[in-house]
Order: C-alpha cells, then sequence, then structure tokens
C-alpha cells in the first residue's frame, strides 16, 4: 500500500513512524509541563537562544536529532506560548505565522486574532529571531555561500522547514514589512529563493497567504523569497486521456470579488497557467466552503472528483496540494477527511490541534476509506 502513499508514510509506517514519534513526542511534552524548568536548565547552550524571552522557553522543542519531520503545518493557536519551538518538537515541515499591522507601526504581531495581540509577541521575537538562532547552532562551520547548509531537522538536513506567513491586515502595506525582517535571514542563505531561471531550495521556505499580494510576490522578474499559496480550485484538471469529463465550476471566492488565501493581487492573472513554481509553492483550498461538509460522514463522488482534479492539476504545476479548514468535529469525520485528502495526494495536512493530532490513532480509518474508494 505504502508505495502510492508517499505523504502519509511517515504516518503509516510502523516502528520509526511519525504516528509513533508524534506520540512519543505527546508524552515527551508531559514532562515538559511537569518539569520545564530543570528540563530546560539541561538544554545544551545552542537551544536557549539568547535573544528570546526565558518565558518562551517553557516549552523548548525536543533535540531535533530525534525528531522525524512529518507532513504537518502547525498554527500559532493561543494556547501555544511557543509556537515555533512547539511545531518542530513535533516534527512539523510548516509552522503558520498569522502576521498583523497595528496603526501603521513597522514592527509585525504575531496573533490568532487581533485581540490576541501583545507587545512581546512579534513575528521577529517568536518566529525570525528563534530560527536564525537555532539555523547558525545548526551550521557552525559552514560559510553563507556554501550551499549544503543544514535545515532545522538534523535527521533530514535537506527538509526545508515551509514558513508560512498569513497577511492578516492589508497585503500591500504588510509585502515590504515581512520583506524588510527577513534580510538577516536572506543574507545568511538560509531562504529559498527564485533566481529567475531556477529554484534553490534552503533551510526555510517562505510562503505568503491570507491577504498575501500576488502582484508584489511576481513584481520581481529575478529574485522571489516568499512564494504564494495559489487558489487550489482554479488549477482542477481533468485525468490525462479523459476529455469526457467536465471540469467543475470552480467556488472561487475572486469570481465573486473577494479576497484572501489565492485571491488577492491576482486582479490582472489570464490563466490558472499564471500559478506555478516560480512565483507559488502551496496551492490551498477551504475545505469547507469549497469542497463542502460531508453530512453523510463519507465523501461523493463528486467531490472526490473535485479533490482529485485539483491535486492533479497542482501535482503537475510543482505545487504542493494543502486543505486548510477541514471539518474538525467529529472527531472521525476529521479523521477520515485528513486520511482521504492525504491518500489522494495532498502535500502537507493543516493541523491547529497537535495536541489531538498526535493522540488520534490514524490507522483506524484509512481501511474504511479504501474500502469505500
Ligand atoms: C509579555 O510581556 C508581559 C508584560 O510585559 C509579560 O507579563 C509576559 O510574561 C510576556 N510574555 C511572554 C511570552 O514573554
Ligand atoms: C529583485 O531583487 C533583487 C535581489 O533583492 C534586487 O537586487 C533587484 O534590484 C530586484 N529587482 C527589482 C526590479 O526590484
Ligand atoms: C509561470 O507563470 C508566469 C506568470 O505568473 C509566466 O510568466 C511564466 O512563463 C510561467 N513559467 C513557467 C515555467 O510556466
Amino acid at each position: 500500500m505504502h508505495h502510492f502513499l508517499p505523504g502519509l508514510r511517515f504516518l503509516l509506517a510502523d516502528n520509526n513512524s511519525g504516528f509513533l514519534h508524534i506520540t512519543l513526542a505527546l508524552l515527551g511534552r508531559r514532562r515538559l509541563f511537569f518539569d520545564s524548568a530543570s528540563y530546560a536548565a539541561n538544554l545544551p547552550q545552542w537551544r536557549k537562544p539568547a535573544s528570546i524571552d526565558p518565558a518562551l522557553l517553557e516549552y523548548p522543542t525536543d533535540a531535533t536529532r530525534d525528531i522525524q519531520p512529518i507532513p504537518c503545518m502547525s498554527h500559532n493557536d493561543e494556547w501555544r506560548s511557543v509556537p515555533l519551538f512547539e511545531a518542530l518538537h513535533y516534527g512539523c515541515t510548516g509552522v503558520e505565522a498569522d502576521v498583523w499591522q497595528v496603526d501603521g507601526e513597522d514592527e509585525l504581531f504575531v496573533g490568532h486574532s487581533q485581540t490576541a495581540l501583545t507587545r512581546n509577541r512579534t513575528f521577529r521575537s517568536l518566529y525570525l529571531n528563534p530560527l536564525e538562532e537555532l539555523l547558525d547552532s545548526m551550521n557552525p562551520d559552514t560559510g553563507p555561500s556554501d550551499p549544503s547548509r543544514h535545515g532545522v531537522f538534523d535527521v533530514d538536513p535537506e527538509q526545508t522547514l515551509v514558513l508560512l506567513v498569513d497577511f492578516k491586515t492589508d497585503g500591500e502595506a504588510l509585502f515590504p514589512l515581512v520583506s524588510s525582517q527577513l534580510e538577516t535571514l536572506r543574507r545568511k542563505n538560509y531562504l529559498t529563493y527564485w533566481d529567475g531561471f531556477a529554484m534553490h531550495s534552503r533551510a526555510i521556505t517562505v510562503v505568503g497567504t491570507g491577504n498575501a499580494p500576488f502582484n508584489l510576490i511576481i513584481a520581481n522578474q529575478t529574485y522571489r523569497d516568499i512564494f504564494f499559496d495559489a487558489p487550489l480550485d482554479l488549477l482542477w484538471e481533468p485525468e490525462e486521456g479523459d476529455p469526457t469529463s467536465t471540469p467543475p465550476l470552480p467556488h472561487h471566492p475572486s469570481l465573486f470579488g473577494g479576497s484572501g488565501q489565492g485571491n488577492t493581487g491576482i486582479e490582472h492573472i489570464t490563466s490558472p497557467a499564471d500559478f506555478n513554481a516560480t512565483n507559488s509553492y502551496y496551492a490551498s483550498l477551504s475545505f469547507t466552503s469549497s469542497i463542502g461538509f460531508p453530512w453523510t460522514g463519507r465523501l461523493t463522488a463528486s467531490q472526490l472528483a473535485l479533490i482529485r482534479g485539483q491535486i492533479r492539476g497542482a501535482k503537475r504545476r510543482g505545487l504542493k496540494a494543502r486543505y486548510w479548514s477541514t471539518p474538525d468535529w467529529p472527531t472521525s469525520l476529521r479523521n477520515y477527511i485528513w486520511e482521504t485528502v492525504m491518500l489522494e495526494g495532498a502535500d502537507v495536512l493543516n493541523v491547529d490541534d497537535l495536541r489531538s493530532a498526535a493522540a488520534l490513532d490514524w490507522r483506524d480509518g484509512v481501511g474504511h476509506y479504501l474500502l469505500d474508494a
């Protein structure tokens, strides 16, 4: 079964699986809850980044040498005081930061909602500075020009970490700020970039979502290190050699003058071919608003055809398919959806709740799904 499930390999394989790993991480985390002070005291120096407020070290990441990367995207929920470390701790290959500009300030604040913002939770303090220090410590002997530099995962140094930046306020105003705050990581050659001809994968791949403006992302023809989160519904394609299959009408918000993920700054695009790997990294979609809620508990044949065509279109362009806003209740339905989209070839799971992702038994629903398909 595993040969056609690359994305799910970590989650389904036996002993060295991500499933087991995140279960163990959960057990490890329990230890952190009860003994965080002595745990932090025993960390090697390089994992106590100096620029971070000591309060943020409450939940330090485990040594990344034991961490198996798994294809999940972790979000800065309120209950996570150190969202980056927590995501790394679980092995998530992506971390999502909601970024806000407030009152025209240059500082960027991070929080799930505007009321959750505080002065010391910034894009720099929670994400950029710790990443820089982590990477500096993992690349002690290599200069910035050395392309063999290490990513954040020791077991897989080539694995990039996606920093998904959700632009919560005006995209045109945020873009130059986000870009300038990335300057240090850029200068140290930690950012994946496109040079006008080819992509160069590095430790961190920055992807802009929410109000991230496509027009500004593509403005520079010779250098890009912020990539777009393309509208997955527009990429739908029929199976090759099946000209009879009709494309479903995309429920695309921009057709009705919308904004948000995949919609900002795309007024001038002429065709879905304009989204490709030179400007985009993910292609994403809100599951509930575009595929619909599976009221019967199972996806219908036409919902599956929609998903398959979307993933097919993303893959042909070299983009990674991502579904967000998947139903999270009831749990069995959530598991079924997660399993289905991963089995169909989606590249990353949006996991808002790492704790329950770690606790659930993924293997349960897979058999059901295969029987139904
Ligand atoms: C943020 O600052 C407030 C007040 O200055 C402080 O009470 C709180 O512990 C700080 N939080 C973090 C996560 O550093
Ligand atoms: C594109 O980005 C590169 C690298 O930052 C910069 O040197 C160049 O001036 C930019 N080009 C334009 C047209 O902005
Ligand atoms: C990618 O899309 C851009 C438009 O956004 C287009 O100009 C370019 O030719 C495309 N590149 C490839 C390799 O398809």
